[in-house]
């Protein structure tokens, strides 16, 4: 299949890996210094767990001109980044889309594209699952559960037999989700906390290992969080989350305890700018619910204290 990853960071990176490995016909779109490194030395990553770096040859393009069409596009990015992308997405040819990554507000990205494009766009969200980030010139990849999970918000992808094809000689697994946003919406309920926590750390894990009270305030505000989902109605996923936060608060928090004692914990990647804008959703959705979430609040940097 003609696919193109539209964004070359870590996980879009790794995504492209996968799909050259499936057998497709693979180009990225990256910008600057990134868009210099994949022409002069390929895709190389480096694979965290098995201890093994991988080159492979892609085609590179800077930008996705109008009428260049593809029978794929996975735009993979930060949820801050893809604003700037919809124009992009909106006046090409191409119908297949999948925007993956964190996103909140997928409703109104479908909106945009559904009003502003020049032909039908099937659209679909997704979440890879795995992890990384980069060193240098190469990206150092978690496979986590080598999958991604997907979905579109009105009904059935109508593109599933190109998915399948796409990926079925690669080691990658799809899981299409009935209901993507409540996936996508809960999702940013853990992150925003721990990532601002871990910024609150000075980065450093092992210190955020060791401080007891942070953690117990992370859990506190995961539940004030969902508690603002519940109460706009939405379906909170997977509901086992929110039940192991509930009823095993300290069993949680011992989790977080361990996980950020992990060598592995420093390897997932994460951006201020992007919890900054999760957090903007999130404070809406809050005022929406009149909801407080006060340990929520007191983990938030400020973007002028960074
Ligand atoms: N990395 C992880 O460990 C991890 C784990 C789980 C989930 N995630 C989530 O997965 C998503 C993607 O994360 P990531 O780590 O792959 O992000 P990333 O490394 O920042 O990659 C995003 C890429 O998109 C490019 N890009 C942004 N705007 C663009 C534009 N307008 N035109 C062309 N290229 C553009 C960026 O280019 P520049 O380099 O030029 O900025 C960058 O190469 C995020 O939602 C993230 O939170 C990441």
């Amino acid at each position: 299949m003609k696919t193109l990853v539209y964004g070359a960071g870590v996980l879009g990176s790794y995504l492209a890996h996968v799909l050259v490995q499936g057998g497709n016909d693979v180009t990225v779109l990256a910008r600057g210094v990134r868009a210099e490194e994949l022409e002069r030395d390929g895709l190389v990553i480096r694979h965290y767990f098995q201890r093994k770096t991988t080159t492979d040859k892609v085609k590179v393009i800077s930008t996705l001109l109008p009428e260049e069409s593809y029978d794929l596009i996975f735009v993979v990015m930060k949820f801050n980044d893809f604003p700037a992308v919809l124009p992009v997405l909106a006046e090409n040819a191409s119908s297949n889309i999948v925007l993956v990554g964190n996103n909140p507000e997928a409703h109104s990205m479908q909106k945009y594209l559904d009003e502003h494009s020049r032909r039908k766009k099937n659209i679909a969200f997704g979440f890879q699952l795995s992890g990384g980030r980069r060193e240098k010139d190469r990206m150092i990849c978690i496979r986590g559960g080598g999958q991604m999970v997907l979905g579109a918000l009105d009904g059935q992808i109508p593109y599933q037999d190109i998915l399948q094809k796409t990926f079925e000689h690669a080691k990658y697994k799809l899981t299409i989700l009935e209901d993507i946003d409540a996936w996508l919406k809960s999702h940013i309920i853990p992150i925003v906390p721990l990532n601002f926590a871990t910024v609150g750390a000075g980065d450093d894990f092992k210190k955020l290992a060791k401080n007891k009270q942070t953690l117990m305030q992370i859990v506190v505000a995961m539940d004030e969080g969902f508690r603002v989902l519940e109460t706009l109605g939405y379906t909170v996923t997977p509901a086992s989350l929110v039940k192991w936060i509930r009823k095993y608060p300290r069993l949680v928090h011992l989790f977080l305890k361990l996980y950020h004692r992990l060598p592995v914990a420093k390897m997932i990647d994460g951006s201020v700018h992007e919890v900054v804008a999760l957090n903007d959703v999130f404070n809406r959705w809050k005022q929406q619910a009149q909801v407080s979430a006060p340990n929520w609040d007191r983990l938030v940097i400020h973007k002028d204290a960074e």
